[in-house]
Order: structure tokens, then C-alpha cells, then sequence
């Protein structure tokens, strides 16, 4: 890939830029924020970290959204952080106006890009961005899945005890407090947990799961989550400019997908040069759908902000 533009240079973002540079996922790195000279800052900081560890990805900040021209993918992070106590949904109204401005210049800056959406609440906002955009749904997907199943397999790792290399997990459905942890597709090496946790550890580490977020920001205080987000959106942006056809779980646009359609939702979908390539339908037993019901439900009442 030739460039990647990364919109709000705070902890999301600079950690992010970092990442793609240090993994030369693409040669340019362009961090864009409203605030004067600290995208710049940001970038040529971690580009002085180059000689160490090797990187050739160039990296630049700017003040002005159109310098995203000529990215193949946008990455959008920039937004109001929610404080301690606030839910992502507390922070909408003033998030998705940010986002809608975004939009408007990358439609005309980069009409053949795809933008990968951070900010939260990330599901609504996916679905303000394509609408906004007017884009294919291939070219329009946020980051969720990929944070909360990495926090739950650490938890099973912790848990457990075995190697977190063996460990697969798989969140769905919104990212809030009514996610979806799926256990029966939580294995270690291909065996489910079930073989080696108890149902009452197992439902510990759903509800550690659907409040990873909030953990953190209690911890840290003024501070989200910034370290297992960046590493999230890195995979998703290796899993597209290497074509790997990886499936992770992401925030999609449902067209008649698990019955639902016109909203977006955390669901497993195939990654690759194509963007948001395929949706993978599962077929979910009882509790489960009676779960991503509830979590649909949940982002509806936001999407009519929209
Ligand atoms: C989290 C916030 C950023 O999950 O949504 O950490």
C-alpha cells in the first residue's frame, strides 16, 4: 500500500501510526488532527524511532484534512474521548458532527479509498459514514471485534494459563455493554473452553469482556485504552494490504445478513484487498441470537441519531 492516512494524532492514532510504520504496512503514514503542530510532532517522533527498529515507512502530520489525498485507506480515531462513567453513546452528538465533516472531505479527497472507522460509538458511526459517503459497504467498516475478542482470549490466557498464541476468541454484536462474547467459538487450539473452564468462569470472563473498555478507563482515569485498540486496528490493516482473507470479527453494514439490515453490527466478516469482502453468517443457537437481539436493539436506539 502506498499511503494511509490515520484522522486524530491523540493516543489511538499516534499509537496506531506507530504500528503501521513498524510493521511497513504502507510507505507513507499521514497523521491528521486539529491541533497545531501535534500530528507533526507525533510523526516525527516516531519516525526518529525508525533507525532502531528498522522501518522505511515515511511518516508526516498535518492540520489539513485534504493532506489525505492519495491514501488507500483513512482510519478515523479522531473524536471526544468519553470520560470515567460516561458509555460510548454519551459522547454521539458531538462525535458524529466530527465525523461528518471528515467525511465530506475524504469523499472528494479520496473518492476510491476505504475508511476504517475507530471513534466511538463506533457502530453508529460506521453507519453515519456510509451514509455520508454514499460508499459500498466493502469500503466501509469500523473497529471493534477485533479489540474485544483480544481482550477476552487474554483473559482466557490468564485464566488458563496456556500459550495466548493458541487461544482464538470471537466477540459480536455492538461494542457496549450488550457486545456478544461467543464461547462456543472460544477455543484453545480448537477446543473449546468449556473443556477447560467452568460455566461460572466462563461467565466471568463475558462480563470482564463486554466491560474491557471501562476497566481500563477506571484505571487510567483520564485516559482510554489506547495500546490493545492500535494492535486491533493494525491486524485489520495487515489483514487488507496483504489480501489475507483473515475472518475477524468487525463493524458492518448488514444488508439482510442475521436478519437485519440498514445498521451496522460486529459480526465476522473476510478481510482482505477488497476491504470488507464477505460476511460470515452463523448460525447461532438460542441464547446467542436472543443476545445480538438485544445488542441490535441497543444500537437502534442510537442509529435514529443519525
Ligand atoms: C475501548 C473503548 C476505546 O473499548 O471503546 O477501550
Amino acid at each position: 500500500m502506498k499511503k494511509i492516512s490515520i484522522i486524530g494524532a491523540g493516543r489511538v492514532g499516534e499509537s496506531t501510526a506507530h504500528n503501521l510504520a513498524r510493521a511497513e504496512l504502507c510507505n507513507e503514514v499521514m497523521l491528521i488532527d486539529i491541533v497545531e503542530g501535534m500530528p507533526q510532532g507525533a510523526a516525527l517522533d516516531i519516525q526518529e524511532s525508525a533507525p532502531q527498529f528498522g522501518f522505511d515507512t515515511k511518516l508526516s502530520g498535518s492540520n489539513d484534512l485534504h493532506a489525505m489525498a492519495g491514501s488507500d485507506i483513512v482510519i478515523i480515531t479522531a473524536g471526544l474521548p468519553r470520560k470515567p462513567g460516561m458509555s460510548r453513546s454519551d459522547v454521539l452528538d458531538t462525535n458524529l458532527d466530527i465525523i461528518r465533516s471528515i467525511v465530506d472531505v475524504m469523499v472528494k479527497a479520496v473518492p476510491e479509498a476505504m475508511v476504517l472507522m475507530v471513534t466511538n460509538p463506533v457502530d453508529i458511526l460506521t453507519y453515519a459514514a456510509w451514509k455520508r459517503s454514499g460508499w459500498p459497504r466493502n469500503r466501509v467498516f469500523g473497529m471493534a471485534g477485533v479489540l474485544d475478542s483480544s481482550r477476552m482470549a487474554s483473559f482466557v490466557a490468564l485464566e488458563t494459563g496456556f500459550a495466548v498464541k493458541d487461544i482464538t476468541a470471537m466477540v459480536l454484536g455492538g461494542h457496549g455493554d450488550t457486545m456478544v462474547p461467543m464461547t462456543r467459538f472460544t477455543c484453545v487450539n480448537g477446543i473449546p473452553i468449556s473443556h477447560f473452564l467452568t460455566r461460572e468462569k466462563i461467565d466471568k470472563i463475558v462480563q470482564r469482556t463486554r466491560g474491557g473498555g471501562a476497566e481500563i478507563l477506571a484505571l487510567k482515569k483520564n485516559s482510554s485504552a489506547y495500546n490493545a485498540p492500535a494492535a486491533a486496528i493494525a491486524a485489520m490493516v495487515s489483514a487488507i494490504s496483504h489480501d489475507r482473507k483473515r475472518i475477524l470479527p468487525c463493524v458492518a453494514v448488514l444488508d439482510g445478513e442475521y436478519g437485519q439490515q440498514d445498521i451496522c453490527m460486529g459480526v465476522p466478516v473476510v478481510l482482505g484487498r477488497g476491504g470488507m469482502e464477505r460476511i460470515i453468517e452463523l448460525k447461532l443457537n438460542e441464547e446467542e441470537a436472543a443476545n445480538f437481539k438485544n445488542s441490535v436493539a441497543a444500537v437502534r436506539a442510537d442509529i435514529t441519531a443519525v
